[in-house]
């Protein structure tokens, strides 16, 4: 896959832009001049004045006549979505037909890639990754090709229930099967606690692969109110419960997506005791729970649960291989139907990935990457959240995720991010409308932006194209009668 070229003057940039969002620069300080810059940098004068015209092209460095440049002060920061408050009436999965145009268009490079929650493989360990991978065949290839046992491959169950450990789940590796990723997991999880035309409670907005799923298994659905902060309303669920036709409830552990949102761990024991009080199970997917911003990761509903109520569905997609197709399910009581349904559907996940994965984790290579993208994808975000401050209309809004790499916009309304997104695809830009994270079409004034590849010039360039339509889009749709 083809990479932006950087250019020096891009890196310098991002140095600087980087001690300003530290902290390392204050706002209203003074910045270190060009010469120092370019001493320090070691590059040429005009090399600190071209990154320097680009800092203050960000907003993050602003020219002060006689003065020099300082450190400009952040604009007032955009409100965070509200919760939406809707019908918890069982309904159909109605799903927009735009999700295969956004999955389509999402392996176009031509795009400015903020469609689809897809790691930049440059920020993965890719080339660490290939070495281990081609070890392990030259090594092993000849044991790996045949089918794993159905759990899976014992020694990458090892690693998972050693990692998990760590974030208070106590597994051994025969309560963890392997899957193709988490997709399998869940679509397993829900054959084993669902019948076609029962109810399942999401969260809304919500992940659209899961709607896939969920139509897939024509299952109904129940869409709970989702608060950008603080998760799914737990007043609601209770609502929801209190009907007796929800089957079965799936939610992210934590750094939901779209919304980037965890609930407070009151709020999901409170979620726990609900559920067990009305025998119905809980199914987690926890695929961003290892990119958190903040020093700790968050418990997953798993570790919290003392019911037997909870399935586990995680995957290495988010962090480190997502082209491995490499998930995981810890299903509690239903390990035998789940090996079952995993035996008629995909019989086997792949043997020589599953145990390159295993020896990569084992050499203690991952936790130091993951430190590495984590700090990477925090930084994205927040530049990305200054562009949007400054480029989106009046009235945006935007998530403010402590975790995960996935942003969620609310334009003001009329705004229908549908007609956006077939406008920002001819200027070569890919976004995710709001309303394919809606299995009733919500959202349309809403969209989800990436931060998946890393900041560079395009992504802040495709940024401000991209605010300037929205606000001439509104501003054309609020003239109208
Ligand atoms: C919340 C969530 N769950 C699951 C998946 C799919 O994970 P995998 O690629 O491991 O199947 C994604 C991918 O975008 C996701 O965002």
């Amino acid at each position: 896959m083809s990479q932006s070229p950087r250019f020096r003057y891009e890196e310098v940039a991002d140095f600087v832009a980087g001690l300003a969002g530290r902290g390392a620069l204050q706002p209203g300080t003074r910045a270190p001049s060009l010469r120092e810059i370019s001493t320090q940098q070691r590059t040429s004068l005009s090399t600190a004045v071209q990154a320097y015209r680009l800092l203050e092209d960000r907003g993050i460095l602003e020219a002060r006549p006689q003065s020099g440049y300082y450190v400009a002060k952040p604009p007032p920061a955009l409100a965070v979505p509200t919760t939406t408050r809707h019908s918890i009436r069982p309904a159909k999965v109605e799903l927009s037909g735009l999700m295969l145009d956004l999955l389509e268009n999402a392996s176009d490079e031509t795009l400015v890639p903020l469609g689809c929650a897809i790691p930049n493989p440059r920020l993965l360990a890719s080339s660490k990754l290939d070495l281990v991978l081609a070890r392990t065949a030259r090594v092993k290839g000849g044991q790996c090709n045949t089918y794993s046992p159905p759990r899976g491959e014992m020694s990458l169950r090892l690693e998972i229930a050693r990692r998990a450990l760590r974030y208070g789940q106590a597994l051994s590796p025969d309560d963890i099967a392997v899957t193709c990723g988490c997709t399998e997991a869940l679509a397993l999880a829900l054959d084993a606690v669902t019948e076609p035309g029962d109810t399942v409670a999401i969260e809304s907005p919500t992940y659209f692969g899961l709607l896939q799923v969920l139509r897939a298994k024509r299952l109904k659905v129940v869409e709970l109110p989702t608060d950008a902060n603080t998760g799914t309303d737990v007043g609601a669920m209770r609502n929801a419960l209190a009907t007796g036709k929800v089957r079965a409830c799936v939610l992210a552990s934590s750094f939901s997506n779209p919304l980037g949102c965890t609930m407070p761990e009151e709020n999901k024991r409170a979620v726990l005791r609900l559920l067990a009080k009305h025998g119905v199970p809980l199914i987690e997917d926890d695929v961003y729970g290892d990119v958190h911003f903040g020093e700790e990761r968050p418990l997953p509903f798993s570790a919290l649960d003392t019911n037997d109520n909870v399935i586990y569905c995680g995957s290495f997609s988010k962090t480190l291989a997502p082209g491995y197709r490499i998930g995981w399910i810890a299903t509690g009581r239903h390990m035998t139907r789940v090996l079952e349904t995993k035996l008629a559907t995909s019989l086997a996940t792949p043997v020589l990935t599953q145990v390159a994965l295993a020896s990569f984790l084992s050499n203690g290579d991952y936790d130091r990457h993951l430190r590495r993208i984590r700090r990477e994808f925090a930084d994205t975000l927040g530049r990305m959240t200054r562009v949007i401050e400054q480029a989106f209309p009046p009235g945006t809004k935007v998530s403010r995720p402590e975790g995960n790499f996935v942003l969620w916009v609310e334009l003001p309304e009329p705004a229908d991010t549908r007609l956006l997104f077939a406008q920002a695809l001819e200027k070569g830009i890919c976004f995710a409308p709001g309303v394919v994270f809606s299995a009733s079409g919500k959202y349309a004034n809403c969209l989800r932006l990436s931060g998946g590849h890393g900041w560079d010039s395009r992504i802040e360039k495709g940024l401000r194209t991209l605010g300037a339509m929205a606000g001439k889009a509104l501003a054309r749709r609020s003239l109208k009668p």
